[in-house]
């Protein structure tokens, strides 16, 4: 099969590889996957990079990038139950933890990290799904009732971001979602976002809380946390729920610890690769139910070939992006 790998991490230009490799065999509890599609994610542009949770070394001789893809699934492995052959699926963390990830023809993967994808869903929109909409539907969802709450989702216009507008927007909350500059406003106004304000603004508490009249914020989702948390201090009210799922401009945060403290606030680290099998099906229906009704907009910016691997890394280390950067696979096209 066609496959992308790296052996040894460092700029993308500099250490992935396009070649021919093994098709993998599904094992016990596994199923192999004919790949339409391959997402890339900034986590797995930081593990190429080796400044994934500071894991510069590779744990295996060569790795396959990329946890998240679509395609159709051809072969079960033994004790199978919830997958069968045709089933179309996306899927997640294809590469957490694991030698080989989405960006080749075919992956054996546990059928528990595969998802319905219906026929209405194009393989691109699949393969953008699993980390970013399994993080934004936990991180809105997942943390109690939202309905007439006050929302900040930080970042709005980001993959995560936009996505946790739309889930927001349908648990009933007040949403309220930062970006920067007009073309962030624009994009987070078409995910049905209430109020938009912008992260540069030196007035950034002021504009936040004359966007909600003066309420304070029941429920952060925050992909920069160091950068943010002095203004989160400000912005939250009692006992609201910050979950932080990023702080990638600042690995090191100053936390206000007292601010905190005093208003008794309950901060939530989600890694989207360790929710619970319960948690990861109950993200997955909601996608899958918004998708089936037409009611889950996924952007998509670039969608390249499998050879153009390099390419797509370098569009999600740059800022600006509108959209998933997604690798289709020429022969299933
Ligand atoms: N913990 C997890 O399970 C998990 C899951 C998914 C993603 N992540 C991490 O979360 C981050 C975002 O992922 P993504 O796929 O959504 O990336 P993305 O599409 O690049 O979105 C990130 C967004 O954050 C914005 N941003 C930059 N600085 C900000 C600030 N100070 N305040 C608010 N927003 C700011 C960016 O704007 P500009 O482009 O204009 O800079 C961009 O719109 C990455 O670091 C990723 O590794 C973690």
């Amino acid at each position: 099969m066609k496959a992308v790998w790296y052996e040894e991490v460092g700029a993308a230009r500099s250490v992935l590889k396009c070649g021919e490799r093994q098709i993998p065999v599904p094992g016990v509890g596994e199923v192999l996957v004919r790949l339409h599609a391959s997402g890339v994610n900034p986590s797995d542009v930081k593990a190429r990079a080796g400044t994934r949770g500071g894991k510069s070394e590779l744990p295996y001789p060569f790795v396959v990038p990329h946890s998240d893809g679509a395609g159709v699934v051809v072969e079960v492995g033994g004790g199978c139950r919830r997958v069968t052959p045709g089933n179309r699926v996306w899927i997640c963390n294809g590469q957490w933890r694991r030698q080989y990830g989405t960006a080749a023809e075919y992956i054996a993967i546990d059928e528990n990290y595969c998802f319905h994808l219906p026929d209405s869903v194009s393989f691109a929109t699949g393969a953008a799904l699993g980390i970013p909409a399994l993080t934004a539907c936990h991180a809105t969802t997942g943390y109690g009732d939202l309905a007439g709450r006050a929302v900040l989702i930080s970042g709005g216009a980001g993959n995560v971001g936009r996505l946790a507008i739309q889930f927001a927007r349908r648990a009933g909350a007040f949403v309220i979602a930062s970006g920067r500059g007009a073309a962030d406003k624009e994009h987070i106004a078409s995910a049905g976002a209430n109020a938009f304000v912008d992260f540069t603004s030196t007035s950034f508490v002021g504009d936040v809380l004359a966007a909600t009249h003066g309420r304070h914020i029941d429920h952060a989702v925050e992909v920069e946390f160091g950068a943010n948390a002095e203004h989160l201090s400000e912005l939250l009210s009692e006992r609201a729920t910050v979950v932080t799922y990023g702080s990638a401009r600042v690995l090191r945060p100053d936390l206000p610890f007292y601010k905190f403290l005093f208003k008794g606030i309950r901060l939530q680290f989600l890694l989207v690769y360790l929710l619970t099998q319960s948690e990861r099906f109950e993200a997955a229906n909601r996608v899958i139910a918004l998708l089936e009704n037409g009611q889950l907009d996924v952007p998509i910016h670039s969608e390249l070939g499998l050879v153009d691997c390099t390419v797509a890394h370098e569009l999600i280390e740059d800022s600006g992006r509108k959209g998933a950067v997604v690798l289709r696979m020429a022969e299933a096209a």
